[in-house]
This record gives structure tokens, C-alpha cells and sequence, in this order.
């Protein structure tokens, strides 16, 4: 535990000191990109049942993918480390397009991941996975994607990738900050050195897993004692969010908005969330603009193209 604080404490003083130098923090997102099938439904389709589907869409996502897009629209530095089948080079495109560096996406011969997701009329969601070269990804690709990066700089990952245990092994090795996000969440991520996590937000599900308790908001709690040094976000879809970090703690109250579709709100949140952070924000002032761009999200089809941009943000919280 003691070596544990000396590193943490030297991990702050480096960024303290990047920034009085105006070195500006970047952050290195591992993460999948799916190619989202979107089908519009009037409920989601129940064992046995056969439905007809009211529309088809076909977009850009992926839990990695769509919070990179976030970070790049809320104005970091953003490199996303990811593979995809040649045929979808669109997709890293389209990221690029959206000020993503994807100098770290690979392309090879097999397929892409993907999501079958169904929207129904009360903007709920239920989305199938098909991990693609989202699960295939080398050592030797997380290695030289890293070199890149500097003690100090952000290393964000989600649950929808392989090798997530070499990611956080290289990260600790050249002290970068790791964030997680372990969503979708499975056992696998118990294995991990998640103490190690500078940041860990999850949502209700994945809290109640991480500690083992039905009761989402004790599970926090067991998280912030378990993880002192850890900051730790609950993420709580139209009802906000929580944030522990040591002795302090704030609960945050969500933007009540029509909503037409949640995929990609936890993403968009994550984003907007760390990209605050290194923009120099404080915690509070992070987690507002980061339900404020959750809450636009949701007003929108798809998972990125309904990531809002900062000045779409800033107009929304100078309403509010
Ligand atoms: O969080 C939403 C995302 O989950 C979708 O874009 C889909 O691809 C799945 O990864």
C-alpha cells in the first residue's frame, strides 16, 4: 500500500508539473469499434417472440470507439489503440473525422466487431455483442501503440477487448493513469489490478458485481473502501451521478430531458468526463458537463453521431 501512495503521489506531481510546462495530457483509449446495427422496435423482442423491425441503421459505435469520439468532441487529445476488418475502414474514418488520432487502429482480414441493438418506443436498448477483432489484439500492438506515451498521460480502457491485463501491465510500467470503464462487465475483470486504477466508473450492475452486493449504492461504498485511492464514479442513468474519492463525496443530479435513445449515454459520459479532466476541471465541475453531454446524447439515434460537441454543450448548460 505505501508503494502503492508514493507512486500515485509521484504520478500527480508529474502532471502538476506537465502542466505548469504547458505540456498538455494525452489520453491513449484501448477500446473496441463495433459496427452498430441499429434496429427501431416497438418493444424489445421477448423470448420466442418474432418482431419486425420499423428501421435499420447502420453506424459508427463500439464502448471504445464512441468514447474516444467523446473525448476528441470535448476537446482532448485523444490516440485510440483498436483493430478493425479491412472492409470497415470507414469506421476509423469517421473517427478521424472526428478528430480521433487512429494512427494506433490496426486494420486485418478478419472480421469487425459488432453490435445488434434494438431501441424500442421508451428509448430502452438491449444490444448483442459479436467481439471481432476487438478480440484479437497482440501484445506487440499495445506496445508500440504505448510508446507513444509519457508518465503521466491517461491510459483509458473498457471490457469489450482482449488483453486487458498486457494494457494495464505496460501502463503501470511507464506510469501512465489508468481509467477504466469495466463495461460490459464479466468475472475476468476481477483478475485485474483494479487498486492500481487512477479512475474506475462504473454503472450500477458493474458495482454490484465488482463488490458482490445486490444493493448498488453499499456496493459504492464497498468500492470506496476497498479502492482509497482510486476516484470512483456510479454513473445512474436519469437519476445522476456518484463520486467518492478518500473522505470526499458528492452526488451529482441528472438533466431531465425527452429522451429518444440511451446507447452510447454511458460512453458519452465517460468521455466527456476524463476529457474535462485534463481540459483542468475540477471533479464537481467535470461531472456536471459530463451528465450535461450525457443527457444531449440521449436526445439523439445512435451511439456517435448523438456525442454532442463542446459547443453544443455549452449552449445546453448556459439553459440550465
Ligand atoms: O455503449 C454502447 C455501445 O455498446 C454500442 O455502441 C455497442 O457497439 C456496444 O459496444
Amino acid at each position: 500500500m505505501f508503494s502503492h501512495r508514493v507512486v500515485v503521489v509521484a504520478a500527480t506531481l508529474s502532471v502538476t508539473l506537465n502542466r505548469a510546462m504547458g505540456v498538455r495530457m494525452q489520453v491513449f483509449n484501448f477500446g473496441s469499434i463495433n459496427v452498430d446495427q441499429i434496429y427501431r422496435v416497438p418493444h424489445l423482442v421477448a423470448a420466442g417472440e418474432t418482431l419486425a423491425s420499423v428501421s435499420l441503421t447502420t453506424v459508427l459505435g463500439g464502448k471504445g470507439a464512441n468514447q474516444s469520439v467523446a473525448l476528441a468532441r470535448g476537446g482532448c487529445a485523444v490516440r485510440h489503440i483498436g483493430k478493425l476488418g479491412e472492409s470497415d475502414d470507414w469506421a476509423r474514418q469517421q473517427m478521424g473525422e472526428a478528430s480521433v488520432d487512429v494512427s494506433s487502429v490496426a486494420l486485418s482480414a478478419e472480421p469487425s466487431g459488432h453490435a445488434i441493438i434494438q431501441v424500442d418506443d421508451k428509448a430502452e436498448n438491449s444490444i448483442i455483442l459479436h467481439g471481432g477483432t476487438n478480440q484479437t489484439i497482440s501484445r506487440e500492438q499495445l506496445t508500440s501503440a504505448l510508446q507513444h506515451a509519457s508518465k503521466g498521460d491517461w491510459l483509458l480502457v473498457q471490457n469489450e477487448c482482449n488483453a486487458l491485463d498486457v494494457a494495464f501491465e505496460i501502463a503501470l510500467e511507464k506510469g501512465l493513469q489508468i481509467a477504466f470503464n469495466p463495461a460490459p462487465m464479466t468475472q475476468s475483470v476481477l483478475q485485474l489490478p483494479l487498486h492500481r486504477c487512477a479512475l474506475l466508473i462504473v454503472n450500477e450492475t458493474e458495482a454490484r458485481m465488482l463488490a458482490d452486493d445486490p444493493d448498488a449504492d453499499t456496493a459504492f461504498d464497498k468500492l470506496a473502501s476497498r479502492f482509497p485511492d482510486t476516484k470512483l464514479v456510479l454513473t445512474l442513468g436519469s437519476k445522476g451521478a456518484r463520486f467518492r474519492y478518500g473522505q470526499i463525496e458528492q452526488s451529482i443530479v441528472a438533466f431531465q430531458v425527452p429522451a429518444v435513445d440511451t446507447t452510447g449515454a454511458g460512453d458519452t459520459f465517460v468521455g466527456y468526463y476524463l476529457a474535462s479532466l485534463t481540459l483542468g476541471h475540477d471533479d464537481n465541475v467535470a461531472l456536471r458537463r459530463a451528465c450535461a453531454a450525457a443527457a444531449l446524447s440521449v436526445m439523439v439515434e445512435g451511439a456517435t453521431p448523438s456525442i454532442p460537441t463542446q459547443a453544443e454543450l455549452e449552449q445546453f448548460l448556459a439553459t440550465q
